[in-house]
């Protein structure tokens, strides 16, 4: 990692009021929760998403996207938030009188485990679960529930409360998401592909508003080429350095 872009980005950081962090699978990778498109470990390279993890798939068979979602639900909560996860939540601690905004894909509630808040999940959390008819029902997902079970209130289906492709996105939770995206003085992106959207379309919607956008992934993306910095680092490494930097610029 270049030290010239780290330090001028510890003073975008430091200048900011309003900073946005917006993650994906990468940021958990170092949980040793698999992505989902990394070469022969990502999820979408063992099992069909759409057999596993869609509403089509759920409304054919919800036993088997139950099943698989509650192995990926108790890797989750064997492993726990990294030193990513860890130094994003000290730089909130740090930042008095800014507001960081986490605007995470991530289903797997690391942020706020970690101690960063808000935090949007885009994507739902796999640590909670709702009537499909969306009456009201939710509650927290415990391994004890191994199949699904029709709602208390209104007996529809009962299913975890997460996005599954083919579905629409909390529009609620999307919209705030959009509105700190467009007002932020700094957007960093971390651990994704940028392949799904609308999440996706998140820091190009930003970049376009002329807010600076730092893109941190071992890998180049479709980002890097737009982003005002890309850096090649993993995300561990990158925010408990930037930590270090900021704390050294302050004396
Ligand atoms: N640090 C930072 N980035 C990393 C690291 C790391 N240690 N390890 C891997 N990455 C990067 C990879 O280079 C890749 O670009 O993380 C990215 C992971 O990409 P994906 O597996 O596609 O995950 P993501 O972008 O979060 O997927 C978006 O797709 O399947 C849906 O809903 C699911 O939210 C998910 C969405």
């Amino acid at each position: 990692m270049q030290s010239g872009s780290l330090d001028s980005i510890a003073s975008m950081v430091r200048a900011a009021k309003e900073i946005v962090v917006f993650s994906g699978a990468g940021l958990s990778a170092d949980s040793g929760i698999p992505t989902f498109r990394d070469g022969a470990t990502g999820l979408w390279n063992k099992v069909d998403p759409d057999e596993v993890a869609s509403i089509e798939g759920f409304l054919r068979n919800p036993a088997r996207v139950w099943s698989w979602l509650l192995q990926l639900k108790k890797l989750v909560d064997e492993r726990q938030p990294n030193a990513g996860h860890q130094a994003l939540a000290r730089l909130q601690a740090s930042c008095r009188g800014k507001q960081l905004t986490v605007i995470t894909q991530n289903i797997d509630g690391y942020h706020s485990r970690a101690g960063n808040a808000p935090v949007l999940e885009v994507h739902g959390t796999i640590h909670r679960l709702r009537c499909q008819q969306r009456c009201g029902f939710s509650a927290n997902w415990e391994e004890s529930a191994v199949e699904p079970y029709p709602c208390p209130r209104c007996g529809a289906p009962v299913r975890p409360d997460l996005v599954l492709f083919g579905e629409m996105l909390d529009e609620e939770v999307f919209a705030a998401a959009e509105m700190r995206s467009l007002t932020a003085d700094l957007f960093f992106c971390v651990g994704t592909s940028f392949t799904v959207q609308p999440a996706a379309l998140l820091p190009v919607w930003a970049k376009r508003a002329g807010v600076p956008v730092v893109e941190i992934n071992p890998h180049p993306t479709s980002l890097s080429a737009v982003a005002d910095y890309s850096i090649r680092s993993g995300a561990s490494e990158f925010f408990t350095a930037l930590g270090a930097q900021i704390e050294a610029q302050q004396g």
